[in-house]
Formats: structure tokens, sequence, C-alpha cells
């Protein structure tokens, strides 16, 4: 078996693992923006690893003394993210007792990682154009300017495009951001660098259960590329955690992972498998049949309950088979884009589509 290698091939990079074509250039592009201050845009489906390259941009590039600040721009309310970012005075709002520094300052002569930046709300993402423009702000309730020099680094795990579509995000940020686009692609498109990442992962939670490092068949391998990885490198690294924990001997089986990630299937459809020569009659009557099952005898709503399931189950694959891009989605559906968006969120969907 291959040996892990942290991408120190060429163009490599310290923490990230591959030796794939496509992540070799991920890595020798994250090299050569590292070099600069501009702005980067890291673009590519949750769990691929934006935020392992955000902070190796920091740490290759001349401001790796100075500070890293990451904020997760999608878990904090608007007024609060506001705050956060650019800091209060005291006396600005009921709660703000004490002045306040913002997470921009705090990275003055570092870099800054705007993490989900797609979350930011369109009055903010006006406050942020002009900090990417002319590197200045007010803190809330202050008329005091402020000038920073901050590399911004932002992951979107959201297609912005889709979001201007939607009159979500603004273009003119869009295109500030857009300087250095690095798309991390899914790992269903680099099979090669699966064995490698199980090696690794597979080491790490052995030392850290202390076990000893597991053999890995080739069967495991083979069967783990066929996979396509919804939740990329995050759900690798779980599932090959899982399996260390419950491995009876030092082998990595395929029979350690769950069955949808080595039989096939979906991890949701396991209940009905499709057959060759099933007419769409028969496999409709068996899924309306267990849907009303899974609902159970007592349940009220059950048309509601039965059609709401059937339909998240269709937005769903046909969200993934356009890898989460709404606009063909909603073409492929036959409905319109705003509907589409409505039902994402009334289901939840956002995370699982991409
Ligand atoms: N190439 C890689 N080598 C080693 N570990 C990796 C690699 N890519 C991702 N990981 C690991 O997988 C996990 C998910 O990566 P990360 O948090 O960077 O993903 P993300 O793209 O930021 O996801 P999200 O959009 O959900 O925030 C982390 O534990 C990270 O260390
Ligand atoms: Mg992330």
């Amino acid at each position: 078996m291959a040996t892990v290698t942290e991408c120190n091939l060429a163009g490599g990079l310290p923490g990230v693992i591959g030796s794939s074509e496509v992540m070799q250039s991920v890595c020798q592009l994250t090299r050569q923006v590292s070099a600069s201050s501009a702005t980067v845009l890291l673009t590519g489906e949750t769990g691929t690893g934006k935020e392992l390259i955000a902070r190796a941009i920091h740490e290759l590039s001349p401001r790796s003394s100075g500070p890293y600040i990451r904020v997760n721009c999608g878990a904090l309310s608007e007024s609060l993210l506001e705050s956060e970012l650019f800091g209060h005075v005291k006396g600005a709002f009921t709660s703000a007792h004490e002045n306040r520094t913002g997470r921009f300052e705090a990275a003055h002569g570092g870099t800054i990682f705007l993490d989900e930046i797609n979350s930011v709300s369109y009055t903010l993402q006006v406050k942020l154009l002009r900090v990417l423009q002319e590197q200045e702000f007010e803190r809330v309730g202050d008329t005091r300017t402020i000038e920073v020099d901050v590399r911004i680094v932002a992951a979107t795990n959201r297609d912005l495009l889709d979001e201007i579509e939607a009159d979500r995000f603004r273009e003119d940020l869009y295109y500030r951001l857009n300087v250095l686009p690095i798309d991390v692609p899914p790992l269903r498109d680099r099979q090669d660098d699966i064995s490698l990442l199980l090696e690794f992962f597979a080491g790490m939670y052995a030392a850290s259960n202390q076990r000893p490092e597991p053999s890995i068949p080739a069967a495991t391998i083979q069967l783990l590329q066929g996979y396509d990885w919804p939740g990329n490198v995050r759900e690798l690294q779980n599932y090959v955690e899982r399996a260390i924990v419950l491995a009876p001997g030092n082998q990595l089986t395929p029979d350690l992972f769950p069955p949808h990630v080595v039989g096939g299937g979906s991890a949701r459809t396991t209940a009905i498998r499709p057959r060759r020569g099933r007419d769409v009659e028969s496999v409709t009557r068996e899924l309306v049949g267990l849907t009303m099952q899974a609902a159970g005898p007592g349940a009220e709503n059950l048309h509601e309950s039965t059609v709401s399931r059937v339909e998240r189950e269709l937005l769903l694959q046909v969200l993934r088979e356009c890898q989460g891009v709404q606009t063909r989605a909603a073409s492929r559906l036959g409905i319109n884009r705003n509907t589409l968006h409505k039902k994402i969120d009334e289901y939840g969907l956002g995370d699982e589509s991409r």
C-alpha cells in the first residue's frame, strides 16, 4: 500500500493528505496564493477540507507569525456577528457594557477566515464590502474609523451565483471575494486519495485509542472507493474512527463500515432495493406502504406526512443529481426556483443536498 504523504509532493501542504492529481493542483494553487495578500474564496462541498486549506494559506504566507482568526458567520445572528466582526463601544446596545474589540482588529497583521460567508445578511455584506475595498470600518455605535491590515480568506459550501440569483448575496461583494478562487473537489472525484486518507485516519485513531495500527485489506479500499461520499473527508474520518473502535482484531475489514457505504444503496432508502424489471407502480405501492408503516398506525395527517416524505426524498435525489445547483434542480423538477427554495428550507435540506 502507498505510504501516507502529507501531500508533500510537488506543491504539497502540511496536514493535507492526498496525492491525486486534483488534490495536487489544489495544493499547488494554495501555495501560489499564499505568497500574496489577495482575497481567497474557497468553494467546495461540506467536509472537503476548506478549513484545512484556509489554515495552510495562513501558515505558508508571509503573515504566518501574525494572528489567524476564524469566524463562523453561519453560527451567529446578524447583530451578534456584526459586533463579533467589528467590535462595539460601551452603550451601543443594551448588553454592551464595555468596549469590545472585534475580530477584524484582532486579525491585524494576519489572516481572518470568514467561514460560511454565504450566511452573512445582506445589510452586513455592505459593511464587509467596505472592509474589502478600503480595509477600514467603524465599531458598532462608534464614529471613529479603524484601519486594519488583514488578509481575507472566505469559504462557502453554497453556490454564491445561486445566492446572487436569489437576491441573498451581493454581486459586488462576490466579485471582491472571488479574486483567487480555489475549488476543493469532492472525495468521489479523488478516489486515489482514499487509501492514503484511510491509512492516515486509521493511524490517528489507533493511537488515540491505544491500539496497534491496523492493516487495511484491499477489499475495504475497493469498496470504499465505490461509495459516493456525500459528507466527503469528514464522513470517511468518522467511519474510520468507528471502525477502529469496533474492530475485534487489527484488520479494518469491510464489515466494520456501515452497510450503505460498503454494500451499495443509500443511507436513507435501504428499505427498498430496486430490482431489475419492477414496474414503477409496484415500487410506488411499496414505497407508500413503507412510508405509512413508518408513520405508525395512529398517525394523524397521514396524507401530509406520506406525501411530504416522498417529496423530500425526490427533492434530495434531484438536488444531488444536480450537485446542489438549485436552478438546474428546479428546472429538472419543473417547479419554480422560489418554490424549490421554500421547500429546501421547509425540509431542512440545505446541508444534505450538497
Ligand atoms: N486532505 C485532507 N487530509 C487530511 N484531513 C482532511 C483532509 N480534508 C479534510 N480533512 C479532515 O476532514 C474534516 C473536515 O474538513 P474541513 O472542516 O476542513 O471541511 P470543510 O470543507 O470546512 O467542511 P464544511 O463546509 O462542512 O465546513 C476535518 O477533520 C479535516 O481535518
Ligand atoms: Mg468548514
